[in-house]
């Protein structure tokens, strides 16, 4: 009798403990393409297990800017989800509202400090409080390719530099195929953009033009070959390309329709839920011009405050949960991006990933190792979009002559 009651006792403080730990944990995102649905459903097993709940709030569009549209109307409502898929200097701005919470009782438990790269720590944080939690470090200096495609048309090398790449290109157009698989979003489009002029002008170039904004840099002879590079590599895409999503772009490249594709390595995330190999199937390689540099994408999740315990307790345990290294290796190896995470074995990785890894420690030495415009990881939102504009309405429009072109994102990175 003793017994049993000492048992239901158990029982009641167990279950009253869940009551209070357990909870719900909302988490919009925009990881809806094959690769990436794959990756973010390892995040909620995981919190599943832990028993929390998971309200999957998913908003298709790439690049997530479909994302940031409804998150804004969530907040502004008073009703935040508890995390939310936001980046890069995004994330300070979320924080200067004061409507993140506080990360840091999770970050110190963790040592989030040791187990980050400076780089990546510095923008989870503000004021010194950590606010978002990283996932992993994506490349979006890539370039994409059908082997059997460039094995078919007489490719025999991978180009390496914009002059070799547009003699490929044209063998694939004369074979009747399409030589480069591009969708419709400004920031699809900027993503072309970005390697291009990393490409033709190098990582100072890059970093003056389209991180500082510099006017003298954006209407140099540097940026008028990048955008005539640009223009051209605008030739070789289809006429089918406007309102195209980058996953379905992808898909032209896995089915042999597109020989290239120029996109950040969430696109290994579609090559790998396809069962294709890399260095058999496709090849990874850096956009021509780019082999010593590296744009870096981190995505990560910035946690909103919540009243209720149950739900603190489960923002606590995704954030614990995303830098830890079960999350960080099973989440990558879908995602096509390398864990964040300092010190990762990257055994089970593939040579796409082993080279990103490699790339983007030796390009931290070399100044080569830049943040992405592209994905939000560079610039205040604001200029970002108005330079994504002008890019994409030169590319749409091949009246705007280059002259044009760069005095308009000139003009537009004067954005405040
Ligand atoms: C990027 C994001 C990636 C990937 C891609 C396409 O901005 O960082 O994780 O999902 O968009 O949606």
């Amino acid at each position: 009798m003793l017994k049993l009651s000492k048992l239901a006792t158990a029982v009641a403080l167990v279950v009253a403990g869940a009551a209070v730990h357990a909870g719900e944990v909302e988490v919009l995102h925009y990881w809806t393409s094959g690769g990436e649905a794959k990756s973010v459903a390892e995040l909620k097993k995981i919190m599943q297990a832990k028993g929390h709940t998971w309200k999957d709030f998913a908003v298709a569009g790439g690049g997530g800017d479909n994302a940031a549209t409804v998150l804004k109307s969530r907040v502004v409502s008073g009703n935040p989800p508890a995390a939310a898929q936001i980046k890069g200097p995004a994330i300070q701005e979320w924080a200067s509202e004061g409507v993140l919470a506080n990360l840091d009782a999770t970050a110190k438990a963790e040592k989030w400090d040791e187990l980050l790269p400076t780089v990546v720590a510095d923008v989870m944080k503000y004021k010194g409080s950590y606010v978002a939690a990283p996932v992993n470090v994506h490349r979006v200096n890539w370039m994409w390719a059908n082997s059997a495609v460039l094995k078919k048309v007489g490719v025999t090398t991978t180009p390496k530099t914009w002059d070799e790449f547009f003699v490929a290109a044209e063998k694939v157009k004369k074979a009747g195929l399409i030589p480069v698989a591009h969708g419709g979003q400004n920031w699809q489009d900027f993503t072309t953009f970005e390697s291009v002029v990393l490409g033709v002008g190098g990582a100072k170039f890059f970093t003056d033009a389209l991180i500082k904004l510099d006017q003298k840099a954006l209407t140099s002879a540097t940026m008028k070959k990048s955008l005539e590079t640009f223009r051209k590599v605008k030739g070789y895409t289809d006429a089918a390309a406007p309102g195209r999503d980058w996953n379905l772009a992808t898909a032209m490249v896995i089915q042999e329709k597109a020989a290239f594709q120029f996109m950040g390595d969430w696109a290994k995330g579609e090559f790998s839920a396809a069962g294709k190999v890399p260095g058999k199937d496709y090849i990874c390689a850096a956009a021509p011009g780019t082999a010593n540099a590296y744009t870096f994408n981190v995505d990560s999740f910035a946690m909103f405050k919540l009243k209720d315990a149950g739900a603190q307790k489960a923002q606590a345990d995704l954030a614990a949960a995303i830098m830890g290294t079960e999350f960080q290796e099973v989440f990558n190896l879908n995602k096509g991006s390398i864990p964040v995470r300092l010190k990762m074995s990257m055994d089970k990785f593939d040579d796409c990933a082993k080279l990103s890894s490699k790339d983007f420690v030796d390009t931290a030495k070399t100044g080569g190792l830049v943040p992405s415009v592209a994905h939000g990881m560079a610039i205040k939102p604001a200029a970002e979009g108005a330079i994504k504009d002008a890019v994409s309405q030169f590319w749409n429009d091949d009246k705007i002559s280059v002259a044009d072109g760069m005095k308009n994102i000139a003009k537009a990175a004067a954005t405040k």
